[in-house]
């Protein structure tokens, strides 16, 4: 196994790996140490099927949960990231975020399999929140320490949500629901539970406001903070190729879809890997 660092903030490509077979307990080992040291990783020339897929996800840590989607036809824990080529409606997932985070407990990484990739655009971006938070100043650092995010899904899921039955012509299978009203609370600042590194715990996209803070003052509080976050100097663009995996850690990076590629299709079979017991 060889690992080719991107030559951004994070991110690297797994070289000498076959996923479409059985890995070995010293492949894991290093597979998942490569994760969370680079905290992206690319998996390029693979020729995986979606029991390749699942197999994989298994041994990175096994499935979290996936609510507000619905899987793809025969399989329970695989969901279609899906856009047509005539598609009209917003991109998905196009804001910051960290998967699920508004859930009690968020899934460590997420897997997603280029199934069909177009020719131009679709890039995925990666917000290095490991190295965002190092580089604040000692003081800034203390204050968001001590700080709660109030995290939910309602913006997006809930039914008059971003997803919500007005969301017409979208061809993912996103399943709006009344419990996206729900909120969760988790500190801005969290350790990371595996490699023991301090990342902002924070994203646009899930949290709608902070414990103890007027909604108003949250809100400046958060574009501010967004924008520290998603400096270009803490980003990592990565390209697609066809028959490529990516694996990524949610509690080290936010992400985000882009687009770029109107007219034509874009697919990818995306599962979560569960937080750590
Ligand atoms: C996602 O957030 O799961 C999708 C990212 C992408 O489509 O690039």
């Amino acid at each position: 196994m060889r690992i080719e660092q991107s030559g951004q903030i994070c991110g690297a490509t797994v070289h000498g790996v076959d996923l479409s077979a059985e890995l070995t307990p010293q492949m894991v080992t290093d597979i998942r140490s490569a994760w969370l040291k680079h905290r992206v990783l690319a998996f390029a020339d693979q020729s995986m099927s979606d029991d390749d897929l699942e197999r994989f996800t298994l041994a990175m840590g096994g499935f979290g949960d996936d609510p507000f989607f619905d899987p793809i036809p025969g399989r329970e824990n695989i969901a279609a990231i899906l856009r047509e080529a005539d598609e009209a409606s917003p991109l998905f997932a196009e804001n910051w975020h960290s998967d699920w985070s508004f859930l009690e407990r968020p899934p460590a990484g997420t897997c997603l399999m280029a199934i069909d990739i177009p020719p131009i655009g679709g890039d995925t971006l990666f917000a290095d929140q490991i190295s965002a938070f190092a580089a604040l100043p000692e003081e800034r650092k203390d204050h968001l320490r001590s700080l709660t995010a109030i995290h939910s899904a309602r913006g997006a899921y809930a039914p008059d949500g971003a997803y919500g039955e007005d969301d017409e012509g979208r061809s993912m299978a996103i399943r709006p629901d009344e419990s996206a009203m729900a909120t969760q609370k988790h500190p801005l600042v969290q350790r990371h539970p595996e490699n023991g590194e301090e990342a902002l715990f924070s994203c646009v996209g899930y949290i709608i406001g902070i414990e103890g803070m007027e909604d108003a003052e949250a809100f400046s509080f958060l574009m501010e903070l967004a924008a520290w976050q998603s400096d270009d100097r803490f980003i990592y663009r990565h390209k697609w190729q066809p028959d490529m995996l990516v694996l990524w850690d949610n509690r080290s990076v936010l992400h985000k879809a882009t687009g770029g590629y109107e007219g034509h299709r874009r697919e990818l079979h995306r599962t979560t890997i569960a937080a750590a017991a």
